[in-house]
Order: C-alpha cells, then sequence, then structure tokens
C-alpha cells in the first residue's frame, strides 16, 4: 500500500472527484439518530468534505483530516464551520475522549489490515464512552490490489478490499461493538465480488 502514491492521485483527482461524489454518505441521516447535536465529530480521510460540511452545517462541531492538499483546498472553499486540517490517519495527535463520533468514508480501503488494526486502537482512546464509529468501506476476498483510476485512466491507486469477517473480528478486538451493518452487492466501480458496506458500531 503506497499512501504517497495515493494521495498523489487524489490531489490530481480532487476537483473531478468532488464532482462525483458531492453528496454526503447515503447512510449519514441513520448515523444522526446516534449522535446528539452540536456534539463533536472527527471525519477521518475527509476528502473533499462532502460529509464534514453536511454535518457542520446541521450543528455538529465537526474536525476534517485529510492528507490531500488539494482535497483539503476544496472543502475549505465550502460554507461551513468544520475545521480542517492536513494529517496522516495513522499518525494521529488528539487527547483521549475528544470525540463522541469518528467517520471513516472510504479511508480504511487505503490502509492494510494491520494498519487499520492500530488505527481502530487509537480511536477507541479518541472516542468517548459509547462513541460512535460509522464505516464505509469495500468488502470482499480480494485483499491489497492496484487499479487504473477511473478518474484519470494515467494513475493508479492502491486499495485493500477487506473480507467483512476480517473487519467484524477488528473491531471486536479493538472493543467497538458493531450496532449495524448495511451491504450493497456491488460497487459504482462494478469491481466484481466486492461489496459496498456501511457499519456502525459504538465503543464498549
Ligand atoms: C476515497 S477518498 C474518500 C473521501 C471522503 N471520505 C468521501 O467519502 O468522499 C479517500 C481519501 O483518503 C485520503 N487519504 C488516503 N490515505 C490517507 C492517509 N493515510 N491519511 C489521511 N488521508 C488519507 C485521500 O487523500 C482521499 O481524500
Amino acid at each position: 500500500m503506497d499512501k504517497r502514491k495515493n494521495v498523489s492521485t487524489y490531489d490530481s483527482i480532487a476537483y473531478e472527484y468532488d464532482k462525483l461524489f458531492s453528496a454526503p454518505s447515503c447512510h449519514i441521516k441513520d448515523l444522526l439518530r446516534y449522535v446528539e447535536k452540536e456534539t463533536a465529530i472527527l471525519d477521518l480521510g475527509c476528502g473533499s468534505g462532502n460529509n464534514a460540511v453536511y454535518l457542520s452545517n446541521l450543528g455538529y462541531n465537526v474536525t476534517g483530516i485529510d492528507a490531500s492538499d488539494n482535497m483539503l483546498t476544496i472543502a475549505k472553499n465550502k460554507k461551513s464551520h468544520a475545521k480542517f486540517i492536513q494529517g496522516d490517519v495513522s499518525q494521529l495527535n488528539f487527547n483521549n475522549n475528544s470525540f463522541n463520533c469518528i467517520i471513516l468514508s472510504y479511508i480504511l480501503c487505503h490502509l492494510t489490515n494491520n494498519q487499520v488494526s492500530n488505527c481502530l486502537a487509537q480511536l477507541n482512546h479518541i472516542l468517548q464512552d459509547k462513541g460512535i464509529l460509522f464505516i464505509e468501506l469495500f468488502t470482499g476476498e480480494l485483499g491489497e490490489i492496484t487499479i487504473t483510476e477511473p478518474l484519470n485512466t494515467t494513475l493508479t491507486t492502491d486499495f485493500n478490499i477487506i473480507r467483512i469477517e476480517d473487519m467484524e473480528t477488528m473491531l471486536g478486538a479493538n472493543n467497538f461493538e458493531i450496532i449495524k451493518t448495511y451491504s450493497k452487492p456491488e460497487t459504482e466501480f462494478g469491481w466484481p465480488g466486492v461489496q459496498d458496506t456501511c457499519i456502525i458500531a459504538h465503543k464498549i
């Protein structure tokens, strides 16, 4: 998993990505049932801010983190009170119990299984008791793959297609309990055997 290459790809496609994925995540309204208004939400790998801006405009206190400069520039130019910071999801620097909810929307698919597990361990400290984790990811049997970037076919992106059973095990091992799982049998990209999965979990 080449993080620098991935982030450089996202830098190159940021404006096209934002046009294509401008709407908030389709399950975000379900998330709101579990998170009280005006509480603190961390959006990791926030991209161009589709979820962060939506939640900020609903009155949540949102911080977005992403490694791509261009994604963050687009996010900051949108009208909201969300705070956007450049950073790496594997090296977070927040105090314990800082957030009521953490969003991981299509970011875990750019980490290895080991990195996912380490990330979940960090998030358990940053989240308050009973805090909510909202995860969107691609699941299936493919493991680590390199794909031609659909928005710029001269570039590639590395993905980790995680087995749902492995994701469940990693969540349990890091003291998260799954509340709900949604799974669509296919992704926007039509990758064979890959599901588009959303998991809402809480810290136990
Ligand atoms: C598929 S996009 C998802 C963006 C947004 N969450 C969404 O749902 O539209 C993945 C994002 O993760 C960011 N990213 C990839 N690796 C990262 C890392 N190690 N740390 C922080 N951000 C990273 C990329 O720059 C990109 O903006």
